[in-house]
């Protein structure tokens, strides 16, 4: 077993951030062999209880949950940044040509050490990831995770229609290439696979119909896909498929809408839109900085509040700017300023952060697994520096309560208050 101390931050059922200023946090194997959190609270009320196990104390310090990134392409590390008029020319001039560079398995490799290496220094220790419509590309993203004993659920991503050579699949082949690395992949330690139809315009109906009956088949697989992103997305999408409700109709119509299934974006919806997110149990990834960067539009948290569906935060990279987290909620907080309803609401940072660990684990069909530190969760987590740097160090000093803290860190923290990433109870 072993044992930090410092400041600790948990959440509730409820949503709500559990802070101990003095905290305790004790690790160590469960019946399994996994480690897993033992004990967490108040120093005081817990030290006693554990004679013979050394304590590190860090002064100062932070220990909060790995954070969750619920939509992310390893492919497209090199795409952050790459301006273009909105995502459809965006895709056809950077990322489908850089994503066919992954025909070659050692550039595939290199990649995905490089893009687990941003994760991790970034305090992002469990991620839904992307990977190309090249098979290899899930072997080399899964071998590197499990060699770093990272929780991590990736796939290979289905386009066979609407897509350029050296992207494209073919229909068939698609479908046995995603059984077997289903088979090879899912369950195995901390890994797990997702059925990945890229966007139902580059899918055809029979690449739906059998990614719907994959997910039949295997019930405990995730799902990923994106919707509603883009105003002429929607349009090509609808025209594509109109025999469906809407956009996110297609999805449910090829059986693709169930628990486990997470859809990026999620901006342009009705409430009947809604309502079938809230009855099926699938869930939004919302993706502020690439909204925002791609000028897709404003996730709306209202909305989502009202009819009551499940979401969290993700960085998707590359349409998003940033693999770090603090940039993340940060822009989701302006986004929800700015939302549909005006005149747009106020996320709390507590929420942001729960989106950004617990409740993406919800999301993910994962709470009490990972994102979050109460017993029994998985050994993922991350030490703080709230005065990693001069200004920081100033407004953290002067926080009066939790909220304050935490706002000064979502606004002013990036990678530099990451002192430590622990990954299964190893620190990196
Ligand atoms: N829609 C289809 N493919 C993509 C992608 O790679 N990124 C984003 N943001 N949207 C998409
Ligand atoms: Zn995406």
């Amino acid at each position: 077993m072993q044992a930090l101390r410092a400041a600790l931050l948990r959440f509730a059922d409820d949503g709500s951030a559990l802070y101990d200023e003095d905290g305790l946090l004790v690790i160590g194997p469960d019946a399994t062999g996994q480690k897993v959190v033992r004990a967490a609270g108040a120093y005081s009320a817990l030290h006693a209880n554990y004679p013979g196990v050394a304590i590190e104390h860090l002064p100062g310090r932070i220990i909060a949950p790995g954070f969750i990134d619920l939509h992310v392409h390893f492919p497209q590390t090199d795409v952050i940044g790459s301006p273009a008029e909105g995502l459809l020319p965006w895709l056809e001039d950077y990322t489908f040509p850089h994503e066919a560079r992954f025909s070659d398995p050692a550039y595939a490799r290199g990649m995905a050490s490089f893009f687990l290496d941003e994760l991790q220094r970034n305090g992002v220790t469990t991620a839904l990831a992307f990977c190309t419509s090249h098979p290899h590309s899930v072997d080399a993203l899964m071998e590197e995770a499990e060699r770093r004993r990272l929780r991590l659920v990736a796939g290979k991503v289905l386009q066979d229609r609407n897509s350029p050579d050296g992207v494209r699949d073919e229909t068939e082949q698609s479908l046995i290439d995603t059984e077997t690395l289903i088979r090879r992949w899912h369950g195995r330690g901390r890994l797990g696979y997702a059925i990945t139809p890229r966007f139902a315009p580059s899918c055809s109906e029979a690449q739906l119909r059998g990614a719907g009956e994959l997910a039949a088949r295997y019930p405990d697989t995730w799902i990923q896909s994106h919707v509603a992103e883009n105003k002429e997305e929607i349009r090509w999408a609808r025209e594509l498929f109109p025999a469906s409700r809407s956009y996110l109709a297609v999805y449910q119509d090829f059986g693709l809408m169930r628990e486990r299934a997470i859809y990026a974006h999620c901006i342009h919806f009705d409430d009947a839109d809604r309502a079938l997110m809230r009855d099926t149990g699938a869930a939004a990834a919302v993706s502020p900085t690439s909204n925002l960067f791609l000028g897709s539009g404003f996730f709306d948290y209202e909305g989502a509040r009202r009819i009551g569906f499940r979401h969290g935060l993700a960085s998707d990279v590359g349409g998003g700017t940033s693999f770090c987290p603090f940039h993340t909620m940060l822009a989701a907080y302006c986004v929800g300023r700015e939302g549909q309803t005006k005149p747009g609401i106020s996320l709390s940072p507590q929420n942001l952060w729960w989106q950004h660990t617990a409740g993406a684990a919800q999301a993910l069909g994962l709470d009490g697994v990972v994102g979050n530190l109460q017993p029994g969760c998985e050994a993922d987590f991350v030490v703080l520096d709230p005065r990693a740097t001069p200004l920081l160090a100033r407004k953290t000093t002067h926080a009066r309560n939790l909220d304050e803290l935490l706002f000064s860190l979502i606004v002013l923290a990036d990678d530099r208050a990451v002192e430590r990433v622990v990954v299964d109870g190893l620190a990196r």
